[in-house]
């Protein structure tokens, strides 16, 4: 993770968020190639979740919310973890977590293990932010960041069902910021105050339930492997009984073996009716599906729920690798070419030379009306293209003596590192057709 961590900062992917001022714990800024890398990420999720479906529509809610969603969804009540404050050290731990905190006193050693600790017994302390709404501090001005993007969508639900003429099973996806002040420090982007979380609310009949909650783990565990994660880093784990949480019938987390081990990377969740009947005794208003014949049932909802950030770390070190070339050692970052931030770089191989620069620029200005894509004529040229590995740019085409003579380029490929040539006119269709080609990652299994 250290390593990641470092590629992060040096590249400009992620920076610790108000570095200046000594940082915020477990918040992160995003640089250019990280908010190149996010983007792509979201826009696929989004292909693969409204775009090629017939069956799921788009979403996008406030962030402040009505106070009261929260308690009819139960997270005033109940999202909440149990933990532990030292007297000593003033130190505030997760005390279902204690056997990965470090000692306050003594890092080498857990919480309560030194011979000064002074641990309080668990309290629960809920995760939401409270904010105020208006200018008047009073309780009724208390509100919350959201914690989750669902009950967004939740509330929503008549407006969709009537104005998007849906009827179940049908499906509305959202993609936003979602806020928890989570105790548990760290571990770089897995489990931090602010995350883009994607959801999407699958609204089906009751006793489809079951079928469509084992669809949507499968397809979600595809689309992991579509994007070049490894298999044997991915499984799939059911949740036991006690660890669900407080609205689901069942659950099902895809994880990801993380540098810091297995890790949830998305929950799929059946969480029944719970939602929807809840807001309608809250709120008053009725959200169940009436059919033309005049049947009324409260759909159940399956939720395949994932945050940007879990994915990005998964790719990050899924595809972070070091290896030695031609007695020189490089790190290269093997990102599914649909993940990269920059899909190929455009290099005049001698940047004095006023007709390789005039060809590589017009090759430049072509191809950056489709795609991301970097020029670059500064340096030796091993050195460009090992700038270019570090940030996983898949291709890079190369403008040499010979593209004088004969208008052909090189293309390097950077994990195989072979080489061709093509003609310069067919570079953009090249360079098509090899985005679009399955990508599998060359590392082993
Ligand atoms: N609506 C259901 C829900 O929010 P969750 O398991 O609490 O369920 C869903 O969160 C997903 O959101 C997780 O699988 C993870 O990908 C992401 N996530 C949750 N908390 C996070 C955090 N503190 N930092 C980054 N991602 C987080």
């Amino acid at each position: 993770m250290d390593k990641i961590v470092s590629l992060c900062r040096r590249r400009g992917f992620v920076f610790p968020s108000s570095e200046i001022y000594g940082g915020l714990g477990s918040t992160y800024d995003y640089g250019h190639y990280g908010v190149l890398a996010k983007n792509n990420i979201r826009s696929l999720w989004f292909s693969a979740m409204v775009q090629e479906r017939d069956d799921i529509v788009a979403l996008d809610s406030a962030i402040i919310l009505n106070p009261r969603v929260w308690e009819a969804s139960g997270h005033v009540a109940g999202f909440s973890d149990p933990l532990v404050d030292c007297r000593t050290c003033k130190l505030r731990f997760r005390a279902d977590k204690l056997d990965e905190a470090q000692c306050g006193r003594k890092p080498s050693k857990r919480p309560g293990e030194h011979t000064e600790c002074d641990l309080t017994e668990p309290r629960q302390f809920n995760l939401m932010f409270q904010t105020r709404v208006g200018a008047v501090e009073d309780a009724s001005s208390v509100a919350y960041l959201r914690p989750e993007t669902a009950q967004g969508i939740f509330v929503n639900f008549k407006n969709v069902l009537q104005i998007a003429r849906r009827k179940p099973p049908f499906g509305i996806a959202q993609v936003g910021k979602s806020f928890r002040n989570e105790i548990t420090p760290g571990n770089f982007l897995f489990r931090v105050l602010e995350f883009e979380q994607m959801e999407m609310e699958f609204f089906v009949p009751p006793d489809e339930a079951d079928r469509w909650f084992e669809h949507w783990v499968q397809a979600r565990f595809d689309w992991y492997l579509k994007y070049g994660l490894r298999r044997s880093k991915l499984r799939i784990r059911e949740h036991g009984e006690e660890e669900r949480s407080h609205y689901a019938t069942a659950t099902s987390d895809i994880e990801y073996e993380y540098p810091i081990g297995w890790g949830e990377l998305e929950g799929v969740a059946n969480r029944g009716d719970y939602d929807l009947t809840q807001h309608t005794e809250h709120s008053g208003t009725k959200l169940e599906y009436v059919g033309e014949g005049g049947e009324r049932y409260t759909p159940w909802v399956i939720e395949p729920a994932v945050s940007i950030e879990r994915i990005f770390v998964a790719m990050l070190a899924d595809g972070y690798d070091e290896e030695e070339v031609a007695g020189r050692q490089r790190t290269v970052l093997r990102l599914h070419p649909a993940i990269a931030p920059v899909k190929a770089a455009i290099l005049p191989l001698i940047a004095r030379d006023a007709d390789m620069v005039a060809h590589a620029r017009s090759l430049y200005e072509e191809l950056r009306t489709s795609h991301v894509v970097e020029y670059d004529d500064g340096g030796a040229i091993g050195r460009r293209y090992r700038r270019q590995d570090e940030i996983g740019t898949p291709f890079a085409f190369t403008i040499d003596e010979q593209t004088l003579e004969d208008r052909t380029v090189t293309v390097r490929d950077r994990d195989s590192l072979a080489q061709e040539r093509l003609p310069i006119g067919g570079v953009v269709e090249w360079l098509e057709g090899a985005l679009r080609q399955p990508w599998a990652s060359p590392k082993a299994e």
